[in-house]
């Protein structure tokens, strides 16, 4: 049963060794400058917990599902970026199988995962500072609920698996028809540059894509042999109905397209983390930056989606994700905007992260945010032979876009453009 599983892993250990993204190492955050720890977040999970102290907001506790339903409006989570996964991990993996996965909800600076009749909700924040902060809120009525700093969520969320800092983990593990994991069949740090045909072991996957196989929706090794025999096995469902009771989710679904947003964005973040660390500690140590070009580099590729994994056949998805996540802009005078989806060759329209526009990105410290920004403008240009792969139509459009909608860009982006 095992080779079969091998037989999956060997082709990603290759593409992931080539696919190098600037480096991974561990940092030492828990360390002065950045002293993780002891550091009091400020993210919107810190916010909201201060709003509830104080009386401000009460979270309704709902008799099906607890906190969840409150939680999610609190945080302003879209219900359609539900995303099911049953591989046993987590703190709470005794409560997860392929008949009861754990949801997974998000939004531009939030994670919610949520097992029914687990004890706790999981949440992670994106801190405009400190990068992923972990809490567990309690699924128990109380007058005022609390989210716990957990430590030992860093086991797993401490940078083995997330760049080498405090962050989200995304992976494609297979399991056997009770969730328990193959390690062997691991492709961690699942990315918009890994291939569909890796992706997606131990999650459950709805939405179209025609042809394009994939691994999700697949637990056990008879159900991975069945799909050699019959290529889309699984695949291409519109809810997972048939696989689950879907009474205990807030939505039938799984989606394609949400899927695809989530790997993009959680990896982005943790590069964001990345820069902010790498940048505060070679700023302590040498009081400069230059040892970072590299790091910038992959930076740039990545929230330039210069090495995304193409679509061979269109994607569709649930409309109302669509929906909601387009929604949220902003948009330029001509109606175009970074969250628009292309789903056709790939992701997006426009190839720039809609990340841009977080506050963790404007906090990323200056001497480094001044160096990506001229970077950038380089790019956009056509005057960075590196990115040359870049069309000319998406560097105008996406720089047009960026002059009319991104807060804080450098005064000579408006300047008439020159050659340097
Ligand atoms: C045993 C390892 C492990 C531990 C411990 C763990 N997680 Fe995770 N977590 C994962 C993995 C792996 C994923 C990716 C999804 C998957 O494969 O289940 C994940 C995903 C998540 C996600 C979705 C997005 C993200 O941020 O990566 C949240 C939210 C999350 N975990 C919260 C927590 C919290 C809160 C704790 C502590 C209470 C915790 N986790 C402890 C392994 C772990």
């Amino acid at each position: 049963m095992r080779y079969l599983f091998l037989l999956f892993v060997a082709a990603p250990g290759v593409l992931q060794a080539e696919d190098f993204q600037g480096s991974s190492h561990k940092l030492e955050y828990e360390e002065v400058p950045i002293a993780y720890s002891t550091q009091t977040p400020s993210g919107p999970v810190a916010m909201l917990q201060a709003k509830i102290e104080s009386g401000e907001v009460k979270l309704k506790w709902d008799a099906d599902f607890g906190y969840l339903p409150a939680l999610l409006k609190a945080l302003d989570v879209p219900v359609s970026s539900q995303l099911l996964v049953f591989s046993k991990t987590s703190l709470q993996r005794s409560f997860i199988s392929p008949k009861v996965p754990r949801a997974l909800y998000f939004n531009d600076n939030v994670y919610i995962g949520y097992i029914p009749e687990a004890p706790m909700i999981e949440v992670s924040e994106v801190d405009p500072r400190l990068g992923g902060v972990f809490y567990d809120l309690e699924q128990t009525a109380a007058y005022k609920p609390r989210f716990e700093r957990n430590a030992d969520c860093m086991q797993c969320h401490g940078g083995n698996r997330s760049l080498g800092i405090p962050g989200h983990i995304i992976r494609s593990i297979g399991t056997d028809e009770r969730g328990e994991i193959d390690s062997q069949s691991e492709v961690s740090e699942i990315t918009h540059c890994t291939p569909l045909a890796d992706r997606w072991a131990g999650w459950y996957v709805t939405g179209q894509h025609g042809g394009q196989i994939h691994r999700g929706n697949l637990a056990g090794a008879e159900a991975f042999e069945h799909q050699i025999r019959e290529p889309n096995y699984l695949g291409n469902l519109s809810d997972v109905k048939n696989l689950l009771d879907t009474s205990n989710y807030l939505a039938p679904t799984s989606d394609i397209v949400a899927h695809l947003v989530l790997e993009h964005q959680s990896h982005m973040h943790n590069y964001v983390t990345r820069l902010r660390y790498e940048t505060e500690l070679m700023m302590a140590t040498y009081g400069h930056i230059r040892y970072l070009d590299r790091q910038i580099d992959a930076f740039l590729r990545y929230l330039l989606f210069t090495e995304e994994a193409p679509l061979s056949e269109p994607i569709a998805g649930n409309a109302e994700f669509m929906r909601d996540f387009t929604a949220r802009g902003p948009r330029d005078s001509k109606g175009r905007s970074l969250r628009d989806f292309d789903l056709q060759t790939r992701l997006f329209k426009y190839p720039c992260s809609f990340l841009i526009y977080t506050e963790s990105f404007d906090q990323i410290p200056a001497v480094m945010s001044e160096r990506i920004y001229q970077r950038l403008w380089d790019i956009l240009n056509g005057w960075d032979a590196r990115f040359a792969t870049l069309p000319e139509k998406s560097r105008n459009e996406v720089k047009e876009i960026l002059l009319a909608t991104k807060k804080g860009l450098p005064g000579y982006w408006h300047a008439p453009a020159s050659v340097p």
